[in-house]
């Protein structure tokens, strides 16, 4: 009908396109497998996302359910009747089955969408903006990254070397840290394509900090780690130790040691760690551990998000720390491209206002804070997008991985996840009170 719904027609298509290039190098059975209790067999996955559009841009649509093949197809998907740990034992659809049913979805979803009003005035929410279209587009992609991190899982001799291009070369940058002046500056979007946890738009009023200007790298960690940072109790919280006890942890998540080097299993490839990188794999209790360790802490979400977009001589917001262009290649490392983070300094073009680097893309930052809904928050379009995950069990992560679509990412979206959590892309920079 316009363009708008050609664009999201396209995206639709991007995203199956990698969701089926994820899972084309793997046999059935490994498809099949669960190789972690905290993910998913891929081959859920694979149903899920299909389901998920049929709930969304079917049948919420006013169209009938699309014939699956599975007697309860609504209930062996849903995510919230299903723990992760659990899914391997359900009576899951087959590769071929789960295909056949995301192929039939696909097809009846494109149709409607050739139809539809998303015309910013339509009274129906779902379709204004495009806004349900870009949901389902911004879930495919999300767990595209999601299905990359559990591949990252598979044994060494399953994994598969997906193409990547080259990193851009690592620069020093001109400080380590900046100062960030106290003051207000907006947290948060209006803008009708963002979660509802990402909404509305607020003031915030924030002492002034100082950040660094790029994610702890490889090196850093390693020096922590060589420090006996492990060791030292006392740079650790009370649940962070018990858990750095109970799950043994030394190193990051697939970091393994050969003498006086590091090595890293990163996809088929077993590699020296890359000293200018930054660090991934560690968890929240790991990335608090080392700011403690450095005399700092971590930025809290609103100092992270002040950081990344506040522009103190215009006094306003942008979407992304360079402006409003969209993300090209040579503001951020996104989509999957290099298969890795890049080394600190590889995007001059992606600065921010105040100086910091890589804000964008990489790794996922942890933050200090809890997931909480901003003052004003409404649950949109269903509770269990984000109202449900609100509390102290989760931690906010920001800025994308290098993992991440652009669709799904921006400098105001959240993501969070336990504090355990090792196999996602995160790693983190440190903050301090400007003392
Ligand atoms: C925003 C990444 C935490 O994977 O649990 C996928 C995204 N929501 N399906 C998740 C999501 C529903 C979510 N995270
Ligand atoms: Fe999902």
């Amino acid at each position: 009908m316009g363009e708008l719904n050609d664009r999201l027609a396209g995206l639709l298509v991007a995203a199956r396109t990698r969701t089926l290039g994820l899972v084309a190098p793997f046999d059935d059975a490994v498809l099949r497998r669960q190789h972690d209790p905290l993910m998913s067999p891929l081959v859920w996955d694979l149903a899920h996302v299909a389901n998920y559009e049929d709930l969304w841009l079917v049948r919420a649509l006013g169209a009938s359910p699309t014939p699956s093949g599975a007697e309860a197809v609504d209930e062996l998907y849903d995510a919230f009747r299903n723990p992760r740990s659990a899914r391997e034992r359900l009576p899951l659809l087959s590769r071929a089955q789960a295909r056949a049913y995301g192929d039939a979805v696909r097809e009846r979803a494109l149709e409607l969408l050739a139809e539809a009003d998303l015309s910013p005035d339509n009274p129906d929410p779902l379709l204004a903006h495009g806004y349900v279209h870009q949901m389902v587009v911004q879930h495919e992609e999300q767990h595209d990254e999601t299905m990359l991190a559990a591949i990252q899982l598979l044994p060494v001799e399953e994994r598969h070397r997906f193409s990547a291009m080259a990193p851009p070369p690592g620069r020093p940058l001109s400080s380590t840290e900046v100062r960030v002046p106290g003051g207000t500056s907006v947290m948060g979007t209006d803008h009708p394509w963002a979660y509802d946890n990402e909404k509305p738009a607020h003031e915030v009023e924030l002492e002034p900090f100082w950040i660094d200007t790029a994610p702890v790298t490889n090196e850093d960690y390693a020096l922590f780690i060589e420090e006996g940072g492990y060791q030292d109790r006392r740079l650790w919280t009370e649940a962070g130790w018990e858990w750095r006890q109970e799950a043994g942890l030394q190193a990051p998540l697939f970091w393994r040691r050969a003498g006086e080097t590091w090595l890293r299993v990163r996809f088929g490839n077993i590699e020296e760690v890359p000293p200018g990188e930054p660090v991934q794999h560690v968890c929240w209790y790991e990335a608090d551990a080392y700011a403690r360790w450095a005399g700092k802490r971590l930025p809290t979400e609103a100092e992270w998000e002040r950081a990344a977009r506040w522009d103190l001589l215009s006094g306003r917001a942008h979407t992304w720390p360079w402006g409003e262009e969209p993300p090209t290649t040579a503001h951020a490392n996104l989509g999957q491209g290099l298969l890795r983070p890049a080394p600190v300094g590889a995007y001059p073009l992606g600065e921010s206002p105040m100086g910091c680097h890589q804000m964008i893309g990489d790794v996922w930052e942890w933050t200090a804070s809890d997931f909480e809904p901003y003052p004003g928050f409404r649950a949109f379009p269903y509770d269990e997008y984000s109202a449900v995950f609100f509390g102290d069990q989760y931690k906010v992560l920001r800025g994308g991985s290098w993992a991440t679509h652009p669709v799904a990412c921006r400098t105001t979206f959240r993501n969070w996840d336990l504090p355990i959590r090792r196999q996602i892309f995160a790693g983190f920079r440190c903050a301090r009170d400007d003392r």
